[in-house]
């Protein structure tokens, strides 16, 4: 069974985290592979004359989620519930809270999120909305609430609401991760680095086709002077951030630019019958042989790593590498769709090599080729091989990844 925690964050104001650890999930959004599972995290503020929820759990969750909100709080009791974002894994329990409520709350969120929660729940669920504009301030319970919409993270109706006296931001996905931490907070630097990759994959798989907006969002905040008055991050999945606030949305900011560490090349190859694999293996003896460290994921007829998993490799690579079959007359069917998924959710100014294997006629590297000119990556080269690659192949392997090197200035 999910785990629920039912944690006091603060007592003076009185703030409760609500989290379910969803290790039942197997694929986020019916896509993205995560055995390590999510969390979903809800918050619930006591104020003077006022109760705050912020979001809810997905509607699996609903029981489990009346059950621990009705330990902090009669539901009748919640005043304002404000809705950051309304994708159902922050909002299905919602509809059940306003019935239990009366819907007497006012629920507070931007033009978006009201036409997306009638959508998704019916016209009487947006019966008390309100609209905020960005920017705007309301006072609840003696404390100012500032919304602040940050589009695109993740969906065009999402916001944040900082509360001004306190420090405290509530960020639902902007500052999330996929997996179940040990820990519902950042004191554990050890729960921190075990986490940190899931943020990244959480980042690329969701919100990556917008990374874009994760920068300017974050630059918005910055100039807000928000970012630097922050006590607490408290995101709608994953750690809470109070340690150290900041260093999650520079964590963000540098998967969103794709800032490179140093020597990492992702390489992502097929090989059905070794023949590519050779020619990788040519590849990764001529990185090697310069200091650089190759992290690979192949698909073969053993093995074929999550797609997810690959994703979340890419923003901090400093080059990619492709390997692939030509297969009926296209490129491999499992390479072809990580490069679809890459274009789409991890497209930066990298550079990419391109290398492959055919029988009677190469075209995965022309198609694969066609791709990545359309995107931001840079082509540095293209080496296919008929069958095994031969020595005169190998020279040309090794001069293409000489060539790549270049491209990174070492
Ligand atoms: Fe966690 Fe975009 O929902």
């Amino acid at each position: 069974m999910p785990k629920v925690w039912i944690e006091k964050i603060l007592d003076k104001p009185e703030l409760y985290l609500l989290r379910v650890d969803d290790n039942q999930i197997k694929y986020f959004e019916a896509t993205w592979e995560i055995p390590e599972g999510i969390t979903y995290n809800a918050y619930l503020l006591k104020l003077e004359n006022a109760v705050v929820l912020f979001d809810a759990w997905k509607k699996d969750y609903t029981k489990e989620f009346i059950e621990a909100l009705s330990k902090l709080v009669d539901p009748k009791e919640i005043t304002h519930i404000v809705v950051h974002h309304t994708e159902p894994d922050h909002s299905g329990a919602l509809s059940e809270v306003l019935r239990l409520n009366c819907y007497r709350a006012q629920i507070i969120g931007t033009s978006f999120a009201k036409r997306l929660l009638e959508a998704f729940y019916g016209s009487k669920a947006v019966e008390n909305f309100y609209t905020i504009k960005d920017g705007e301030e309301m006072k609840i319970g003696g404390k100012t609430f500032r919304f602040i919409t940050v589009p695109w993270l993740h969906w065009p109706d999402t916001m944040i609401t900082y509360i001004v006296e306190e420090g405290l931001m509530f960020s639902c996905d902007a500052g999330g991760g996929y997996s179940i931490p040990k820990t519902i907070d950042d004191s554990d630097e050890e729960v921190v680095q075990e986490y940190l990759p899931y943020v990244t994959k959480y980042i690329v798989t969701v919100i990556g086709h917008y990374h874009k907006y994760i920068v300017q969002n974050i630059e918005k905040l910055k100039k807000l002077g928000i970012i630097e008055k922050t006590k607490m991050i408290l995101p709608g999945h994953g750690l809470i951030w109070r340690k150290n606030p900041k260093r999650i949305f520079e964590h963000y900011e540098a998967v969103g630019a794709g800032v490179p560490k140093r020597g990492k090349v992702l390489v992502i190859y097929d090989s059905m019958y070794g023949f590519v694999e050779k020619a990788i293996e040519i590849a990764l003896d001529e990185l090697k042989k310069h200091g650089y460290i190759p992290v690979v994921y192949r698909f073969t007829d053993k093995e074929a790593p999550a797609v997810s998993d690959i994703l979340g490799e890419v923003p901090d690579s400093e080059a990619l590498i492709i390997g692939a079959s030509t297969y009926e007359a296209n490129i491999h069917p499992r390479v072809r769709y990580v490069l679809y998924e890459i274009v789409d959710k991890a497209n930066y100014e990298k550079p990419v090599l391109i290398l492959g294997a055919y029988g009677w006629a190469g075209v995965a590297g022309r198609e694969i080729e066609t791709m990545i000119m359309r995107s931001k990556f840079d082509h540095v080269d293209t080496i296919e091989a008929r069958g095994n690659a031969t020595e005169e192949d190998e020279e040309r392997i090794r001069e293409s990844v000489r060539k790549l090197i270049q491209k990174l200035g070492k």
